[in-house]
This record gives C-alpha cells, sequence and structure tokens, in this order.
C-alpha cells in the first residue's frame, strides 16, 4: 500500500504524539506543547499515512514577515525507513516555505545521525554550524543546516508588475500563472483635446497616478508590499518619458524591498498575458498587436527565447488611424470606439478605401508590414471632396467602409503570417481587439483557415501591469535571472 501526505490535524495528535516518543525518547515534546504546535497560525505540519496508520509527520514553523523558516521536527516510524517517506515531507515543507516567501530554511540535526543528514544535503541544505553538547541527556552535538530558497526554486512567484509605455498607468500582481489584481489609471482624457497622446503629458500622469494605482492593486490582490518576490516593469517600446517614469518607480521599489528586478519587452508581454487565462501558453503562436501605439506581427516559437517580429506599421498604428479619422469625421477622442459606434449603421461597402501595403508589388518587401496613411489620406479626400461640391456624405458609411479597409488589412496578413509559417493559432491583444468588426472577420476567417483563435479578456488586451508581471513570472520559473539595476528605456527595443 502506498503512502499518502496531507495536511495534519488536530485529530492525528495522538498518532504524532507515539512517533514522537519513539522517535525523540527523553527529548521529546509533551502533548500540550507539540498540540500547541500543530495547531499555531504560525505552523504547517503534514503527515504520511498509509491506510489509516500515519507513518511520519513533520513540521515547519515561519513567523509573519520574516524571511526564514525552521524545520521544527521530523520522523517517520522505524518500520517504514527507505521508502522515500522522509524526503517527501521535507519537500512539501520546502515548498510550503516558499509559498510562503520565505528566502531560507534552517534545522537542526543530531552529529549521530548521517541518514538524515544526508538526505538534508540532498535536498540542497548546507551544514552552517554546530552547537556542542546540545541534545540532552545524552549530550549529542547538533549540526544546524540551511537552504537557501532562490526565486527560481519558487513554483510561484509572486511578481508586481508596472506599465507606463503610453498613457495607462497599469499596475498588476501575479502568482506564477495567476492573476492578483490589475489596476489600470487611464490618462486618456487628458489628452482628448489634442487628438493624441502627447508624451509630456502621459509621463507626468503616470507620476501622479502610481502610487495610488500601486496601492490598489496590493488591495485588490489581498497581499502586502513584503509578499512580492520581485518587481518588473516595461522598459520598451514606448514613449522614452513615459517609459522612464515607470523604470524609476520600479527600481526604487526594487531596492526598497530589497527584491530582484525584471526589465519587461511590452510587445512579448502583450502575448504572456494568455498565460492567466490558460496556463501555458501553446506554441508556435502568431500574435496580432493592435493598440494607439503598435501594430505588429510575432511569430513566437517560445515566450522567452524566440519571437520573431515578421512586421510592424511603417506610419501609424491602427488605433491612431481611427482616432485620426474620428477628427476628420467629428467625432470624438479615442475615435476607435466611437467609429465602432458609428459604423454599426453603415455599409461597410458603400466606399472601397485602399489596403495598404497588400498589393502584389508589395508581397516581397512589406507582406506583414502595414501602413495606413494612403488609407487616412483617401478617407480625408473623399470627406473634402464632398463637402467641395456640397455634397451631405454618410458618416456611418464612411465609418463602416474605413473600418472595413482597417480589419480587412489586419486578419488577411495576421492569417498569411500563419499560413506562411505553418502556425495553426493566432493571439490578438491592444485595444483595437475591442473593435467589434475585427472580431467578427477575424473569428470567420481564422474558422474557415482552421486557425485557433485567441482573445484574452479586453482588460488584458489593453496596456496594462498584469501582463508585465505575467511575462516576469515566466522567466523566474525559467530560470532567467534578474536584470541589473542600471538597465535604461528604449522606446524601439526590439522583442
Ligand atoms: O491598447 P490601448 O488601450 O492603449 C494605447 O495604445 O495606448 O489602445 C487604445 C487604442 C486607441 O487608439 C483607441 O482608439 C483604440 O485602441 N480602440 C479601438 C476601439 N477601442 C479602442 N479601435 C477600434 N475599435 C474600437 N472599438
Ligand atoms: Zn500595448
Amino acid at each position: 500500500m502506498s503512502h499518502l501526505i496531507r495536511l495534519a490535524t488536530e485529530a492525528d495528535l495522538a498518532a504524532i504524539m507515539e512517533l514522537e516518543k519513539a522517535s525523540f525518547g527523553n527529548d521529546s515534546w509533551s502533548r500540550p506543547t507539540m498540540r500547541a504546535e500543530l495547531m499555531a497560525p504560525h505552523t504547517f505540519y503534514v503527515v504520511a499515512s498509509i491506510g489509516e496508520k500515519i507513518v511520519g509527520y513533520a513540521g515547519l514553523s515561519k513567523v509573519g514577515s520574516s524571511a526564514s523558516a525552521d524545520i521544527q521536527t521530523i520522523a517517520v516510524s522505524d518500520s517504514h525507513r527507505r521508502a522515500g517517506i522522509g524526503r517527501e515531507l521535507m519537500q512539501m515543507l520546502i515548498e510550503q516555505a516558499s509559498k510562503l516567501s520565505a528566502t531560507e530554511i534552517y534545522l537542526e540535526v543530531r552529529e549521530d545521525k548521517p541518514a538524515p543528514q544526508k538526505l538534508y544535503e540532498q535536498l540542497g541544505f548546507e551544514r552552517i554550524d554546530r552547537r556542542e553538547n546540545y541534545y540532552q541527556p545524552d549530550g549529542v552535538a547538533a549540526i544546524v543546516m540551511r537552504l537557501a530558497i532562490s526565486l527560481s526554486d519558487k513554483s510561484e512567484p509572486v511578481v508586481l508588475g508596472i506599465e507606463t509605455s503610453c498613457d495607462e498607468t497599469g499596475i498588476g500582481i501575479v502568482r506564477g500563472t495567476t492573476l492578483l489584481a490589475n489596476v489600470i489609471s487611464s490618462s486618456m482624457d487628458q489628452h482628448a483635446r489634442f487628438g493624441g497622446v502627447v508624451p509630456e503629458i502621459a509621463a507626468r500622469a503616470h507620476l501622479e497616478a502610481l502610487e495610488a494605482t500601486l496601492q490598489k492593486a496590493l488591495q485588490d490582490a489581498g497581499v502586502s508590499i513584503k509578499d512580492i518576490d520581485a518587481v518588473a516593469v516595461t522598459n520598451g517600446p514606448g514613449l522614452a518619458g513615459a517609459l522612464m517614469v515607470g523604470v524609476g518607480a520600479a527600481k526604487a521599489l526594487a531596492v526598497a524591498i530589497d527584491k530582484p528586478i525584471y526589465a519587461v519587452n511590452h510587445l512579448v508581454a502583450h502575448v504572456a498575458v494568455d498565460v492567466l487565462e490558460r496556463g501555458k501558453l501553446e506554441t508556435p503562436t502568431v500574435a496580432l498587436l493592435v493598440s494607439g501605439g503598435h501594430t505588429s506581427l510575432l511569430l513566437v516559437r517560445d515566450l522567452l527565447n524566440d519571437v520573431e517580429l515578421l512586421g510592424e506599421t511603417i506610419d501609424d498604428a491602427a488605433g491612431e488611424a481611427f482616432d485620426k479619422i474620428a477628427r476628420v469625421l467629428g467625432l470624438s477622442y479615442p475615435g476607435g470606439p466611437e467609429i465602432d459606434k458609428v459604423a454599426k449603421n453603415g455599409d461597410a461597402k458603400a466606399i472601397r478605401f485602399p489596403r495598404g501595403l497588400t498589393l502584389p508589388k508589395d508581397q516581397e518587401k512589406h507582406r506583414y508590414n502595414f501602413s495606413f496613411s494612403g488609407l487616412k489620406t483617401a478617407v480625408a479626400r473623399h470627406v473634402e471632396l464632398a463637402e467641395s461640391k456640397g455634397e451631405q456624405i454618410s458618416i456611418a458609411d464612411v465609418a463602416a467602409s474605413f473600418r472595413e479597409a482597417v480589419v480587412d488589412v489586419l486578419v488577411t496578413k495576421a492569417i498569411n503570417a500563419c499560413q506562411d509559417n505553418n502556425v495553426p493559432r493566432l493571439i490578438l491583444g491592444g485595444g483595437v481587439v475591442a473593435n467589434s468588426r475585427l472580431r467578427e472577420v477575424a473569428e470567420a476567417r481564422c474558422q474557415e483557415a482552421g486557425i485557433e483563435l485567441r482573445i484574452p479578456a479586453l482588460s488584458l488586451c489593453t496596456d496594462n501591469g498584469a501582463m508585465i508581471a505575467s511575462l516576469a513570472a515566466q522567466k523566474i520559473m525559467a530560470g532567467v535571472q534578474p536584470s541589473k539595476l542600471d538597465f535604461g528605456v528604449y522606446s524601439t527595443l526590439p522583442v
């Protein structure tokens, strides 16, 4: 019959005491002491059972905010030695210490017991001290051992991510692949009268929003700043001044709480957000990232080691095009949602607007690149021409036709990227993903082409801190070393 390891309960007390007496004789704890330890909030006790019978137990203590934990006791019944039970009990305690954010574990072991010492060494413990005359009444010395828990050993690191590359101040907190908090403060309203993001205003707004956003994120996640294992921050691509505010804050935070920092690529993070919903990123995948700041097609063979930029916009970003055309049509900022709304009542076939970089001659150099400037000019001309002739234009038709042109190009190129590279899946990211027509067309054409389409929740598509934390957590779990504190910001950081 095989053994089972589970949390100890008060009902196990009698069996534990029996084992305690058999293992430690005169040196064993009294029943009241054992009971108190078992039930204490700062301890973690597990038992190994075979059927109804308890054949081993072990306990760990970690007090409050202290970074170190102690193995309090461990025993396995004589008749069940050498079955790996002691090792499994220890592993459970180490895992728990790690979950509780301990960075080191201490234990003491009798000098005259080489077998457990060897086990602890195999588990990574190092001998750091010897205490003379420690165990009574026989006066045997204690060997003190220590295990340093590195971040990469943590099965689920708690990571705080800071995003300030554009106009969203985003703070997200994840535990491994679990989303704990995703708080966003946007300065969009402050840019409205300029019809687009003003870098200086965005940077200033980040500075003003960071503190409150951070506090809200910690509160939402139900963690304290001491529970954070690592800080992550976008260091590009994006607006230099805006990035600098986030990077400065992240560095200060990491130094203050004495935790490692990870510099993260914003575009790759848009893809990493997927693991928060699915646990694991299925690769290879193509990613289409469309927002007010970027329009990029990525081929992701491996999230951490192999991301290729297939193409990007050579002029405006898709969202930017929406915002500019909204202005031409007298709609408010941000233009994407406005155009989307108006277009619902329009005819998408009313005007055939140009599809940028889709001609046969573009296929060689610009197969995966985008351009929206020609489209923008065409829409503006159409409106001007109608006005000069004194004709009434249908804003709904123009909006629908414009939207159709953008969506057609985005989806066509994304599907080409999948098919050319034999990739059976496509993931979308960025604020333009909110576009209802983009969703419709992407769904229909992906289905037709046998491509699996992934659209993360909108709150994870738009710029956010959770995606930054998520990518850093993936790095940590893969053993990637933290960034050195002197990293800079790069407005055109490559993937
Ligand atoms: O990712 P995001 O929130 O942040 C930045 O890029 O800063 O994207 C914002 C962009 C804006 O340009 C906005 O007009 C566009 O996404 N957008 C949309 C829609 N909703 C937002 N574009 C088209 N259709 C929409 N429904
Ligand atoms: Zn973005």
